[in-house]
């Protein structure tokens, strides 16, 4: 599947059809997890594979998200290997999951798997359930699975801003007495003019 195919095909699939998940297709999603991106190269995360009985009813436990899906990932990350912002002290290690998950559910799209970005889930109840360490920061839980036949995108899905509502074009322009900035708010059609 080609990248733009896999970007205009993922949506938060909330409904499964109980299949189960074939073994190299969930070793694909957690391949791509290792591919991602993350501070210095840190690679603090910690992903649970939820798929037994025993460990999908604790992800039902843990959050009502669960859909009925027949596997889920728990992505955590361990703060003792997360780099740490030196000026603010800000701990990366929720934008390193977050780009992690987003590599996995792009990669269950291209395993023609549907999945949904579960942030509502209390980290307490979480540790609890799952006997976590201290050291490790639960952030998502990824419900993963086939869709139903009848499974649709929400109507949140098609509700996507506009490019000028998000994008800001910044124009350096040199001048005899300094430099200026300009802030254009910029739509699509123009930014490919
Ligand atoms: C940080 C984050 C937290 C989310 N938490 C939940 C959640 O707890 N339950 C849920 O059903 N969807 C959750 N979502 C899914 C969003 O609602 C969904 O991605 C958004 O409405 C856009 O729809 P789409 O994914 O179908 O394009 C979450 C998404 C993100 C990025």
């Amino acid at each position: 599947m080609q990248f733009e195919d896999v970007l205009n095909k993922r949506y938060s699939v909330r409904k499964f059809d109980g299949r189960k998940v074939e073994k190299e297709k969930i070793d694909a999603i957690l391949n791509a997890a290792r591919m991602a991106p993350t501070a210095k190269n840190n690679q603090p995360q910690r992903i649970f594979v939820l798929e037994s009985g025993d460990a999908l009813e604790k992800f039902k436990k843990s959050t009502i998200y669960h859909f009925n899906a027949p596997l889920a990932f728990l992505i955590c990350y361990d703060n003792t290997l997360s780099w740490t912002r030196p000026f603010d002290g800000k701990d990366c290690g929720q934008v390193d999951a977050a780009i992690i998950t987003t590599y996995m559910m792009l990669e269950a799209t291209a395993q023609g798997l549907g999945t949904t970005w579960v942030g509502y889930l209390d980290p307490e109840v979480v540790r609890e359930t799952f006997s976590l360490p201290e050291n490790l920061m639960p952030v998502v839980f990824l419900p993963a699975g086939y869709p139903a036949a009848d499974c649709v995108p929400s109507e949140r899905h098609a509700l996507r801003k506009q490019l000028a509502d998000t994008v800001t074009v910044l124009q350096k322009i040199s001048a005899l007495s300094g430099d200026f900035y300009f802030f254009w708010h910029i739509s699509l059609a123009i930014f490919l003019d």
